[in-house]
């Protein structure tokens, strides 16, 4: 009797004074583990008379009980004050000022997309996409490239192996013309997204923002890079219709009315006439400035789309015509932002992203400002 008050005397203060988690354990185990004094006693009870039992029984049993409760309390109270003091290292101090660089930044390119977008959304446009991968119909035949055009060769295209069945040569794709193709041509195919405008009946007025791929690279190219289509399919279409379209993009992307462009009549196969769009810009120093200098930098080719486009996508050119144009869209941020090296876009280089990277909060409206 003694002894057992004894033992609950000692565990209980024992218990009281355990500083950690580590100590109480220990004396969990010495207790109530299986070579433990507490249940040592209860093992005893298997060698007593019923009576004997009978009497020490709830004794033995009630310090076990009332040990185990103390020693799950004990646990408590040790876990509560380490939360406690792990939360008081922990504490924030709001009055701080923020650190002084952010982590992550939005790329110049996907900015300056948001912007076109926002700006030809403005103008009635919705967004069409393509994949990157196509094949020779859709970036080739039906743009109507001749067979043995330039573009399709090894220099400037990345082709994948035949098919070993087909021999059917994929590829990745040298621009985002093909989705003009995939818009222009009827398909029961679902589009990839309720809001990807692809398989329309004209009129239709798209952009089709994506990368593009040329085996190319020097400072103003790069073997993958962006560019946005822009189709416009409606009746009695003409030049003067896409001059306004992209002056009126241009003004509103660079937000100054003082920027000069000129058309030069070009080549394209999928439309005729063709013409390229230059900005003047100022290219002397390290930064490419717009709006001042005697230098012009190709941002945009366009033109009247082929009547044979028309016809091989099922569309009557008697009846409907339009225009089409393809942005550099890297160019684009390299103008408008002052980037001198294309390359540098895409090296990766996280001190590049942090100083030309924008605010994920900077989403690019009309109604808010564009940059
Ligand atoms: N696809 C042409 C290129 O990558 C750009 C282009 C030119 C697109 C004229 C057009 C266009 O839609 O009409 O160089």
């Amino acid at each position: 009797m003694t002894d057992l008050v004894a033992l609950d005397a000692d565990l209980t203060r024992r218990i009281a004074e355990a500083a950690d988690l580590g100590a109480l354990e220990a004396i969990r185990i010495e207790a109530l583990g299986k070579q433990g004094s507490v249940s040592g006693l209860l093992k005893s009870l298997g060698a007593m008379s019923p009576d004997e039992r009978k009497a020490r029984g709830p004794e033995i049993n009630g310090l076990r009980d009332r040990i185990a409760a103390l020693i799950a309390a004990r646990r408590e109270a040790l876990d509560q004050a380490a939360l406690d003091a792990q939360l008081a290292a922990e504490r924030v101090d709001l009055s701080l000022p923020p650190p002084p660089r952010r982590r992550g930044a939005v790329h110049p390119t996907m900015q300056v997309m948001d912007e076109m977008i926002a700006i030809f959304a403005d103008l009635g446009f919705r967004v069409a996409e393509g994949p990157d991968i196509e094949d020779d119909f859709h970036n080739f035949t039906a743009l109507n490239f001749p067979p043995k055009h330039p573009a399709r060769e090894m220099h400037d295209t990345f082709f994948f192996h035949p098919d070993p069945e087909t021999g059917e040569r994929r590829l990745l794709r040298t621009h985002t013309s093909p989705v003009q193709v995939r818009t222009l041509q009827r398909t029961d195919a679902p589009a990839p997204a309720p809001w990807i405008a692809n398989g329309q009946s004209p009129p239709i007025r798209i952009v089709a923002p994506g990368r593009t791929y040329r085996c190319d690279s020097d400072a103003t190219h790069t073997p993958m890079f962006h560019q946005m289509e822009g189709l416009v399919i409606d009746r009695g279409i003409h030049m003067g219709h896409l001059k306004w379209t992209l002056d009126r993009f241009v003004s509103r992307f660079f937000e100054t009315p003082s920027v000069v462009t000129r058309f030069r009549p070009h080549h394209f196969p999928f439309t005729e006439p063709s013409a390229e769009m230059d900005v003047q810009c100022d290219r002397s120093g390290s930064e490419v400035r717009i709006g001042q200098g005697r230098d012009w930098m190709e941002i945009v080719g366009c033109g009247m789309v082929h009547p044979n486009v028309l016809r091989n996508c099922g569309l009557d050119p008697q009846e409907w015509q339009g225009f089409a144009f393809g942005f550099g869209v890297d160019r684009l941020g390299m103008l408008k932002y002052g980037m001198p090296d294309l390359r540098e876009m895409f090296a990766s280089d996280v001190r590049w992203l942090g100083h030309y990277g924008f605010s994920p909060f900077a989403t690019p409206t009309t109604a808010a400002g564009l940059s």
